[in-house]
């Protein structure tokens, strides 16, 4: 991890940044230490090959500046609104093109492979982009388990609607329940993430708790949050987004500052918490990694 020297670092860098990188290098010392003969459990997180070190985005913008339309539509809603979202107990429905359907339990859910934390660029379609740092499993670990048949050719993921817990699905901003989708090869690459906490602390609410998709290569509005329902099916699913205006927001949805959308350009983003603009990467800087997963492919085509 790079750590800035000290005039580069803001404010907000110096705050919860720094406990957190603090925090991180204890756990590594006590994850090696013996205390008086007894070994302490291993608490540390390993550092993923697939993170980035780039300085996380704050803490507080992380959880306060979101997008979560079920909640409403100003980014500060979430942080205040979703609170009435209870997440426990949860489950998550399979269903489709598999071997093993049914009910999940959250507890059951989680049992999938060693929770990991990656450190992921996040880039919205808006134009404003974070760092994350995220926990959570890989999520072909938990589709595995599910055993897809040849026929699962897309993975669809649907989010909780209960207008008793969220009380803005009465405004029909989007269809409900929010649905978002990847083709199954996709859905298996390692980069995609499940995630269950970010920051050493389970997700909060408004960051889509108990259980979301992170997909780094696209988007944010690809990432759905606060999962219920997990379908393998034979046909492109469609989003809620692409239900909406499917010239803005196509299935793919990959981030491509060639590819301008429709009212605005794509080309340069606002990381949160600086303020010089920074040039967009192709697949948000992991182009190396995913870019194999489209040869062929006109992604002006398939946006
Ligand atoms: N998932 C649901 N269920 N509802 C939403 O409105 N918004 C998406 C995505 N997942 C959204 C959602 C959009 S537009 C973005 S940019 C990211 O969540 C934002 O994630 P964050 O608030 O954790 O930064």
């Amino acid at each position: 991890m790079i750590i800035k020297q000290a005039p580069d670092l803001t404010e907000n860098d110096t705050t919860a940044y720094a406990l957190y990188q603090n925090r991180r290098e204890f756990l590594k010392l006590l994850g090696g230490a013996t205390v008086l003969g007894t070994v302490l459990p291993s608490i540390a997180w390993a550092k993923s090959v697939f993170s980035t070190d780039e300085t996380p985005t704050d803490f507080d913008d992380i959880t306060t500046y979101n997008n979560f339309y079920e909640f409403g539509t100003a980014k500060g809603d979430p942080a205040i609104n979703a609170k009435s979202l209870i997440t426990s107990p949860w489950s998550v429905t399979v269903d489709g093109e598999c071997e093993k359907p049914g009910h999940y339990t959250l507890e059951d859910i989680l049992k999938t492979e060693t929770i990991e934390e990656r450190i992921y660029r996040m880039r919205c379609v808006e134009g404003w982009s974070m760092v994350i740092p995220w926990q959570g499993f890989a999520l072909a670990d938990l589709l595995k388990r599910f055993q897809p048949t040849s026929k699962a050719k897309f993975v669809r993921f649907q989010t909780l609607a209960d207008p008793k817990q969220m009380p803005k699905l009465k405004q029909k901003v989007l269809s409900w329940p929010y649905t978002e989708g990847l083709r199954m090869d996709e859905a298996m690459h390692p980069l995609t993430l499940i995630a269950t906490g970010l920051y050493d602390k389970p997700l909060l609410n408004q960051n889509g708790a108990p259980l979301r998709l992170v997909v780094p290569w696209k988007y944010g509005f690809k990432s759905i949050k606060s999962i219920v329902r997990i379908s393998f099916v034979e046909q492109q699913p469609i989003s809620s987004w692409e239900r909406l205006s499917a010239e803005e927001y196509g299935f793919y949805s990959n981030v491509n500052p060639n590819v301008d959308h429709p009212r605005w350009s794509q080309y340069n983003e606002r990381r949160i918490g600086e303020f010089r603009k920074r040039k967009t990467l192709m697949f948000n800087g992991y182009e190396e990694q995913v870019a194999s997963l489209y040869s062929g492919m006109d992604l002006r085509k398939y946006y």
